[in-house]
């Protein structure tokens, strides 16, 4: 059994001078995770919140949170962002000399680990890991900010990366997670390559229907692509 296709809002778009309502407007519409993206101005070029911004919105929904740490030292701050409320965290393998530690040290906060791999790290940089983690986070696109193309030339490595789960029988507890470019003309080659959590933040805030048109227009594509 493969896990159920998620729909999950990067907040980057949304009104930080009413986070609480944004927050709520998403669980309103129908999202499955909240993924907030955390940003050093070190790691990546843009710099965003920490994890005292996630405490103050964590009242506004009971959704699951994530954060996706695009941070040069995750192991810092995770037990702050687990106290937050985040209940995934998310790292980058590029950022973490001792990536199986780190990821132990987070299971042992409570939460859930994943890591997320940069377009130019290779799928086999989780493969020792896999038994500490929930999913595999494939970028598809450079991070740091949102609003950009999405790199098709990373559906191989979502493809081997679910090839990966599948063949250690991991299917129905590790995701397989997109982040990047995902929009209505792209989310059916992600699925169909593998994926099965969808991030997105511009598709979702810049449709004229609203949030809830959009998550289920992006479910929709997703769920008949993945069954493909
Ligand atoms: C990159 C960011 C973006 C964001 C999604 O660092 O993490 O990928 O979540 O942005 P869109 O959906 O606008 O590409």
């Amino acid at each position: 059994m493969t896990l159920p296709v998620l729909i999950a809002p990067s907040v980057l778009p949304a009104d930080f001078s009413k986070f609480g309502e944004e927050i709520h407007a998403l669980d309103e519409a129908g999202v499955d995770i909240i993924q907030f993206d955390v940003m050093d101005g070190q790691f990546v070029p843009n710099l965003t919140f920490g994890p005292d911004v996630i405490a103050s919105v964590r009242s506004y929904t009971q959704k699951p949170f994530e954060a996706h740490l695009m941070v040069l030292t995750p192991d810092v701050m995770a037990q702050r962002y687990v106290e937050a409320g985040c209940n995934r965290l998310i790292v980058h393998a590029e950022a973490c000399t001792h990536l199986h530690r780190t990821l132990e040290n987070i299971r042992s906060l409570g939460a859930t680990a994943a890591v997320a791999l940069n377009p130019h790290t290779p799928a086999s940089t989780v493969e020792h890991v896999l038994d500490l983690i929930d999913m595999v986070l494939v970028m598809t696109v450079n991070p740091g900010f949102g609003g950009q193309s999405y790199i098709a030339t990373m559906e191989p490595k979502i493809r081997e990366v679910r090839n990966m789960i599948s063949s250690r029988g991991l299917n129905d507890s590790v995701h397989l997670e997109v982040d990047g470019g995902i929009s209505p003309s792209t989310i059916s080659g992600a699925a169909k390559a593998g994926a099965n959590v969808l991030i997105a933040g511009s598709a979702l805030y810049k449709d004229p229907k609203g949030l809830a048109h959009a998550v289920n227009e992006l479910r929709g594509l997703a769920t008949a692509a993945f069954a493909d």
